[in-house]
């Protein structure tokens, strides 16, 4: 038994920044930017957008390409940052959105590495025999804990969900997944506020994301060629045997050095970086979507998802389409 991909459906806001809009907003500069990170610009939700806003947008054309009825899902996995309340989850927000009731629903937590996380999870469920059609989503409002005032990390994140919808199946799709953390970095990454504590940042809104960039960049890179080798071992593989690879997109740098591991064209990379920046869990099914709507992901190609985030957690998805 495989679950298999057989919708996939994105969803950014209207709103646009670019990096010359940035310059006006801090001491940055559209160079800077483009020559550090390959971002040029990236989609920022209204105030009044939550998480779940952009989550159903993506769902319903994830469901919409899957052909099938929203009472045909027996699970839903959200993987988002920036829910839209403590509680209930975005996933059980969705759920109510979508008119579906009674399946499992909840978020699952692993900041970028969230939808390889949740994509882990729901091909568990699948294979187990306790689902038969789960979306799966990842979704991100980051504009909404990101200090605007601050140079270092304002100029590379940005808003949208990317959804899929994953069936029970006799036909491969989902060969194998690979998750792992390591709380020990914790402050190199992190919103260091939350309801248990240092709640009064949360309550004073200056509950901000922080970052120590070189030494996040650095550990990127050698951990995704990491999850690169160890993806191809398990499946005995050869580099040559992934038709695309999905990265996490974060950075264009750590995009190149992990298709530089994988002795990957760029052509066969498919890079969402330039126009969406890092949307954190909904950079990787963004970047599907985008590659299957545009006819490049064929069905019967091999794929591989990978991410790296904050925890720090990072994981892979091989998969054929
Ligand atoms: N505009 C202009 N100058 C800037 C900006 C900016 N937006 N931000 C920082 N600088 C300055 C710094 O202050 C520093 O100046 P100084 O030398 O006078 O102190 C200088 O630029 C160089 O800064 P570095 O941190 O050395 O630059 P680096 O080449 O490492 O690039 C970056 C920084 C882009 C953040 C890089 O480290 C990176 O991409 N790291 C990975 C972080 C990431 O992607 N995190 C997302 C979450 S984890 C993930 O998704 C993988």
């Amino acid at each position: 038994m495989y679950s298999r991909v057989i919708g996939t459906g994105g969803y950014l806001p209207e709103k646009i920044l670019t990096n010359h809009d940035l310059e006006h907003i801090v001491d940055t500069s559209d160079e800077w930017i483009t020559e550090r990170t390959g971002i040029k610009k990236r989609h920022i939700a209204e105030d009044d957008q939550t998480t779940c806003d952009l989550a159903e947008q993506a769902a319903l054309r994830a469901i919409e390409a899957s052909g099938k009825t929203t009472d045909e899902i027996d699970l839903i996995v959200v993987a988002t940052t920036t829910a839209d309340k403590i509680f209930p989850s975005v996933a059980c927000l969705l759920q109510q959105r979508l008119n579906i009731h009674g399946c499992a629903a909840f978020d699952v937590q692993a900041v970028c590495t969230g939808f390889i996380y949740a994509m882990g999870v729901a091909d568990n469920f699948i294979k187990a025999g306790s689902a038969k059609c789960a979306l799966v989503v990842g979704a991100e409002t980051m504009s909404k804990i990101i200090d605007w005032s601050d140079r270092n990390t304002c100029v590379l994140f940005g808003d949208g969900a990317g959804a899929v919808i994953l069936e029970a199946s006799d036909e491969p799709g989902v060969l194998s997944t690979h998750l792992h953390a390591d709380g020990q970095f914790e402050k190199l990454l992190h919103v260091p506020a939350g309801v248990s504590h240092d709640r009064q940042k949360l309550l004073d809104g200056e509950a901000h994301l922080q970052m120590r960039g070189a030494e996040v960049f650095k550990m990127a890179v050698t951990t995704l060629g990491r999850i690169v080798d160890e993806t191809l071992e398990a499946n005995n593989m050869k580099k040559s045997d992934i038709d695309w690879l999905v990265p996490h997109q974060a950075n264009i740098r750590i995009i190149q050095a992990t298709a530089r591991k994988l002795h990957m064209n760029m052509d066969h990379v498919v890079v969402t970086v330039d126009e969406q920046g890092n949307t954190s869990a909904a950079s990787v099914p963004l970047a599907l979507d985008t590659a299957v709507r545009e006819g490049k992901i064929q069905k019967g190609q091999t794929v591989l998802m990978e991410a790296f985030g904050g925890g720090f957690t990072w994981g892979s998805v091989l998969m054929k389409y």
